[in-house]
């Protein structure tokens, strides 16, 4: 168990890669809290959750500087500590620059960038080993229409490369993954149906898209002391997407 003992608290733990990393935590030994802002959606998630260890959900929203600071208070209080925080909590916003809204952009950056520093501000007076925040490959190569979302997760990099140097000395490592394309409810609102899930689907060299349990691994992977010498570090999860770019030339080429 890579993870006995340990106090983890997960933001977006209600549902895709969230959901599937506290899954995970759990089976690993951890103790966990989730964050949500839904309450039916954290009552279900406990209910798939609480046959596999103890695990709380704490309702707020973590764009919200009063409602981070009770959820850790409440988190701290339950469990006296917090050893590993999972800043998974995002939303995603795409339109062309000239027709995206001032609240999307805002509504945006609060969430992904705002949400990631309130919730790790609020930790690290009870932090002990490990900050893992999910970007995304929008962060790593930016898209058109995505402005807003490849911004906020471009900052949550920097963010974390900056905070891990800061840190280092406290021993507290901190590290990004970013996901690529990844089958959660996020996605599948994006794509809107299964035809489209498919388009997606071809686009990924290893031609298809990832399951949340598959980035939660990645997840694990920089939480646990497996990696201990880790720290400042982006683990992209994308099936290749971001590894270079697949010309049809290069592919027949390939196949060849
Ligand atoms: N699904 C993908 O293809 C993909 C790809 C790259 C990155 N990501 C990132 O992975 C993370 C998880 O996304 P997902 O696909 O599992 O999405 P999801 O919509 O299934 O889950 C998002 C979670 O975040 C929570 N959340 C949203 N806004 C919140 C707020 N203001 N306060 C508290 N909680 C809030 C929701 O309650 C939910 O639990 C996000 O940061 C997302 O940007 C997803």
């Amino acid at each position: 168990m890579l993870l006995r003992d340990r106090v983890a608290l997960i933001t977006g733990g209600t549902s895709g890669i969230g959901l599937s990393t506290a899954e995970l935590f759990l089976r690993e030994g951890a103790r966990v809290a989730i964050v949500g802002r839904s309450e039916d959606k954290g009552k279900r998630a406990l209910e798939r959750l609480e046959v596999l260890g103890e695990v709380t959900f704490h309702r707020g929203d973590v764009s919200k500087e009063e409602d981070s600071e009770r959820i850790v208070k409440e988190v701290v209080s339950r469990y006296g500590r917090i050893d590993i925080l999972v800043n998974a909590a995002g939303v995603f916003t795409g339109a062309p620059l000239i027709e995206m809204s001032v609240e999307d952009w805002d509504r945006t950056i609060a969430v992904n960038l705002r949400g990631t520093f309130l919730m790790t501000k609020f930790s690290l007076p009870h932090m002990g080993e490990a900050i893992v925040n999910v970007s995304s490959t929008a962060g790593v190569s930016p898209y058109p229409n995505g402005t807003a979302y490849c911004s906020a997760k471009a900052a949550v990099i920097a963010f974390s490369k900056a905070l891990a140097l800061e840190l280092a000395g406290r021993g507290i490592r901190v590290n990004v993954v970013a996901p690529g394309l990844t089958d959660t409810p996020m996605l599948r609102g994006i794509a809107g149906s299964e035809e489209r899930m498919r388009e997606f689907a071809s686009l990924v060299p290893l031609g298809r898209i990832a399951t949340p349990e598959e980035v939660a691994e990645a997840i694990l992977f920089l939480a646990s002391p497996k990696a201990r010498y880790v720290t400042g570090q982006v683990l992209v999860v994308d099936g290749g997407m971001t590894a270079g770019r697949v010309t049809t030339a290069g592919s027949r080429a390939a196949v060849r």
